[in-house]
């Protein structure tokens, strides 16, 4: 609940800019086929995924990162001055330390910055968005940066059908401001149960298992998820959270302009657009062209959104995400 002191002008936090990059190579069911013991059949009706992209071997991170940052930075008219905080969501920085929010930061000569990474694998935007939204509020910041980037195909075990079909790379930016005006974001969810941590993980690589001769033989330097458990607990987490964020903000579903979910999977979005009753034209639906890219996911989405007209100004959005940790979150906006 937001109190407001009679007279004082309520202060929100805004997305002034979006960006997004992915990498040109493109890879089809049909390729997969040639790959893994799978068919275009299986993985469309099971996922909706067609295609995806993916980087090329001198790509990391934060060279994604950077493409789309700079997109989002001339979409605002900003020079990198102008931004005091960059924040880096991803399950795939460029290496283990230090941040890729650093490396991006040298790479867009933000001097005036300072720059950490956020781990909350899908949901790692989200978080981002609402740490931003917090430390403008708050006035501790005044311009933030804020970017999803992953480069999954470099985590993904291409010998196992079960995963290698999901995921792609790519990355998405925004920047966020203050604004004293009746729009930006109204409200923020974000959820996580580390009990079921187990469901999606990368074990090897970190101090639980170092990287040894042992634990590459073993694959462990690669994703591990239980699909379908991680699928019916999405299915669930996502509607209860849809509904919750309408209820506690006093809004109808009808009055929602767009849907921007995750993109992980067509059944779990189709199951939340069904929940809250909303057609699927209002929906952002792009995983047939690029997967599940994890944090990189709805920041691409909301681009593609601004980008093609889908948003006009005073439309209520709605964006939520869902993923390893166990993590979800929630954000209403008004654009
Ligand atoms: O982004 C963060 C969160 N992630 C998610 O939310 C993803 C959630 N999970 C999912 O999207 C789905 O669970 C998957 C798409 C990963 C799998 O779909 P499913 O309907 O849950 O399938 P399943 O895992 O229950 O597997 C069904 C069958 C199995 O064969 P049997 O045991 O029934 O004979 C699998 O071995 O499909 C088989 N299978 C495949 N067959 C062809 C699994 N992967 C493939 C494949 N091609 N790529």
């Amino acid at each position: 609940m937001t109190i407001q002191v009679k007279g004082a002008r309520l202060l929100r936090s805004r997305i002034i800019s979006t960006g997004s990059y992915v990498p040109e190579r493109v890879i089809t069911n049909f390729d997969l086929e040639k790959m893994v013991d799978t068919s275009d059949e299986w993985i469309t009706e099971r996922t909706g995924i067609k295609e995806r992209r993916i980087a090329d071997e001198t790509q990391a991170a934060s060279d994604l990162a950077y493409e789309a940052a700079k997109v989002a930075l001339k979409n605002a008219d900003l020079k990198i001055e102008d931004i005091d905080l960059i924040i880096v969501a991803t399950v795939t920085g460029d290496m283990p330390f230090p941040s890729t929010a650093c490396i991006l930061q040298d790479k867009l000569g933000a001097k005036k910055a300072v720059a950490f990474d956020i781990n909350a694998a899908c949901s790692g935007f989200l978080y981002s968005l609402y740490v931003a939204d917090s430390l403008i509020k708050s006035k501790m910041h005044k311009r933030v940066l804020i970017v999803g980037t992953e480069v999954l195909s470099k985590i993904t075990d291409w010998d196992d059908r079960t995963t290698c079909v999901l995921f792609g790379d790519g990355a998405g930016a925004a920047i966020i401001e203050p604004t004293e005006e009746d729009r930006g974001i109204i409200s923020m969810h974000i959820n996580s149960d580390g009990s079921l941590w187990e469901l999606l993980h990368m074990p090897g690589g970190g101090s639980r298992n170092p990287v040894s001769k042992d634990s590459l033989k073993k694959r462990l330097h690669y994703i591990k998820m239980k699909g379908n458990e991680t699928f019916k607990v999405a299915v669930r987490t996502l509607e209860d959270l849809v509904v919750r964020t309408l209820e506690e903000n006093k809004l109808e579903p009808s009055q929602l302009s767009l849907l921007i979910p995750h993109q992980a999977n067509l059944r779990i979005i189709q199951a939340t657009a069904d929940r809250l009753g909303i057609p699927i034209d209002k929906v952002i639906v792009n995983l047939d062209r690029y997967g599940n890219t994890s944090a990189a996911s709805i920041p691409i989405a909301l681009d593609e959104a601004v980008r093609t007209g889908r948003i006009r100004d005073g439309d209520y959005i709605l964006l939520e995400a869902f993923g390893g940790g166990l993590t979800w979150a929630s954000a209403l906006i008004k654009w």
